[in-house]
């Protein structure tokens, strides 16, 4: 059965237009779900104007410093001065493309709880990994490098996205996202205060959504390519 409350979000990655915006706006209220936008920093002063009000904004990464000589970056403070509730850390385009450790994670996890944000923490294995029968050895690595690094009783939310299912249409079946999601919230439940929400990304769609979604310990899905067609995205939103 269907679990109530699910946390419906969207990576735009650097895609997305003001035109894209405007659409959005005609998203219709989810009932039980909650929905949060990720587009590119340059919309997120028109997502705020434009988007219903019950959409919540999120961000696609944050500078791991607070402020001072890093030019081209953009700290968690000033997403949160932007009304930005939500920042996706750690995607794994962000580990492999531009070299993010376990310890950047660590620290911009940090900087963004200070900031007032909530950090949506990727972590999922590589298909070589997969292959190796190293799912749930990369999991616990990930986990210990940054998430069991910070204070039990703050909020975050963890995605879990295998690297070799997104933007593939490629999944995991329902018996491989139910163990790794139950070994990510046993291994999360011994260091944190409260029920850490896991959200499943990687080739969700409007077609899949309501059967990935009530797999057991699925908190709700990041979507990409999905998230990027109005109709789609109002659909898994619904879902
Ligand atoms: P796709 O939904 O396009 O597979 O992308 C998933 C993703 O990377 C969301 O962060």
């Amino acid at each position: 059965m269907k679990n109530n409350n699910k946390i419906i979000a969207a990576n735009w990655k650097m895609n997305g237009s003001e035109e894209l915006m405007k659409e959005f706006s005609q998203l219709t209220r989810a009932k039980r779900n909650d929905i949060i936008i990720c587009p590119p920093f340059t919309f997120l002063d028109s997502a705020k104007t434009i988007l219903p009000d019950f959409i919540k904004i999120g961000a696609q990464n944050c500078s791991e410093e607070e402020k001072g000589a890093f030019t081209g970056e953009i700290s968690a403070s000033m997403l949160q001065e932007k009304s930005v509730s939500h920042v996706l850390i750690g995607h794994s385009e962000r580990r492999t493309l531009f070299n993010e450790t376990d310890d950047i994670i660590l620290k911009k996890v940090k900087t963004a709880i200070k900031s007032k944000l909530t950090p949506i923490v990727c972590i999922g294995e590589t298909l070589s990994e997969k292959e190796a029968n190293k799912t749930l050895q990369v999991l616990d690595s990930q986990i210990n490098g940054s998430l069991a690094k910070i204070e039990p009783n703050e909020q975050v939310i963890v995605a879990y996205e295998p690297v070799w299912a997104i933007g593939t249409g490629l999944r995991p079946d329902e018996n491989e996202i139910k163990e790794t999601h139950l070994y990510i919230k046993t291994k999360l439940n011994q260091h944190f205060d409260t029920d850490i929400p896991i959200l499943y990304g990687g080739s969700a769609n409007s077609e899949n959504c309501s059967q990935i979604l009530s797999i057991d310990n699925v908190g709700g899905l990041l979507v990409g390519g999905a998230s990027l067609k109005k109709h789609d995205f109002n659909a898994i939103c619904n879902c």
